[in-house]
């Protein structure tokens, strides 16, 4: 069976989404770059010095192929970027100086590309912190519904199976809401990706084996969760080798809904999320492939700063497939 990378990949490819990587002078954003042109997962634009970023891709032996370059410091966009910034952010202290400012940092211009529809998608974070990634993002692009939180989901994908882990990267203290928003928007990601979605509400007890504030914080997540989308498979409270193991699960739980082993796991904090996902990576050998935002209006993708050129090539046609599915295409 195909793998859902595989998939991704073959989605991404069937309409070139336009994709805009802030970190064009950085070597693996090149390498990545000569990678998604060779193999149609999207158009790319690059932003940074156009000298630059052509020397270094001749020194390296890339070829750009059709990439577009943009100058943040000295594109004809700036004075537009800086009025529709100023304008989402005056009530929040923004002066028209530090629009003016803002706009030229890559970040920033990348994401008022994406807000403004002249790109679909953006992906950065190898030489940027999760935080100046995620925070334009936020302030600008906004979320989907009012109210509602944006998380960092990796998909998690192991020789026989592939798993999605919500939140790793980005809310540190979850409320109950945001636990059933998560799982919610993790289910909807999954079939998106073609996978199945078989929620987990992960805790330190299954089905009222411990008692604590924190399990039943998961446990009245799990009901909101439920309420919400009766019609998908979310089950907790739920330990992770009962949400991985049938038999561990109907011993302790025999009442479970899963109709099978979970694939997606909601953690209950973003400690247990971060260090699960590095764990599983490192121990476990899985490739994980995000932090994926779930719950902006539009993509927008965060890289680890230890990214290689495949975490790049992968990050892109994920987010190409969301602005596929943003777009309606
Ligand atoms: N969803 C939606 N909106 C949000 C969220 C969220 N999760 N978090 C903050 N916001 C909103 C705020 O309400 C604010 O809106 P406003 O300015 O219009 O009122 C805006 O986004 C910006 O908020 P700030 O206060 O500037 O940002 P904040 O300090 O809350 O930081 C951030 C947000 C950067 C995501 C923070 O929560 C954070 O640092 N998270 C942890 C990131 C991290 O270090 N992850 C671990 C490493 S990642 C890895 O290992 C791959």
């Amino acid at each position: 069976m195909e793998d859902a990378l595989t998939a991704i990949k073959r989605k991404a490819q069937e309409k070139a989404m336009r994709i805009v990587l802030p970190e064009g002078e950085e070597d693996r954003v090149l390498r990545a770059t000569q990678a998604i042109r060779e193999q149609n997962l999207a158009a790319i634009t690059l932003l940074g010095s156009p000298g630059a970023i052509r020397a270094k891709a001749g020194t390296l032996g890339v070829d750009l192929k059709d990439a577009a370059i943009i100058d943040p410091q000295t594109s004809d966009r700036l004075d537009r970027y800086a009025h529709e910034l100023f304008g989402l952010r005056k009530e929040k202290g923004m002066t028209e100086e530090q629009a003016k400012e803002a706009v030229k940092d890559p970040g920033h211009f990348g994401t008022m590309m994406v807000h403004l529809g002249d790109a679909d998608g953006l992906v950065s974070g190898s030489t940027h912190s999760t935080a100046d990634t995620v925070r334009p993002a936020l302030q600008i692009i906004r979320t989907k519904e009012q109210g509602r939180k944006v998380s960092g989901l990796f998909l998690m994908v192991l020789p026989e199976r592939t798993l999605l882990f919500n939140d790793c990267a980005v809310i540190p203290d979850p409320t109950e809401d945001d636990l059933a928003d998560m799982a919610i928007d993790s289910a909807a990601a999954a079939a998106a990706f073609g996978i199945r979605p078989r929620v987990a509400m992960l805790s330190f007890s299954t089905a009222g084996s411990a008692q604590h504030p924190l399990v039943d914080k998961v446990k009245n997540a799990t009901a909101k969760a439920q309420g919400k989308a009766p019609e998908l498979e979310i089950d907790g409270e739920l330990q992770a080798d009962a949400a991985l193991i049938a038999s561990i699960r109907k011993s302790k739980y025999p009442a479970c809904r899963l109709s099978g082993d979970a694939n997606v796991f909601i953690f209950p904090d973003l400690n247990s999320g971060n260090i699960a996902y590095k764990l599983v990576e490192r121990l476990a050998g899985a490739k994980a492939v995000g932090p994926i935002l779930l719950g902006l209006k539009k993509p927008v993708n965060d890289l680890s700063r230890g990214c290689s050129v495949q975490d790049i090539v992968d990050l892109v046609a994920i987010t190409a497939t969301q602005a596929q599915q943003a777009n309606g295409a």
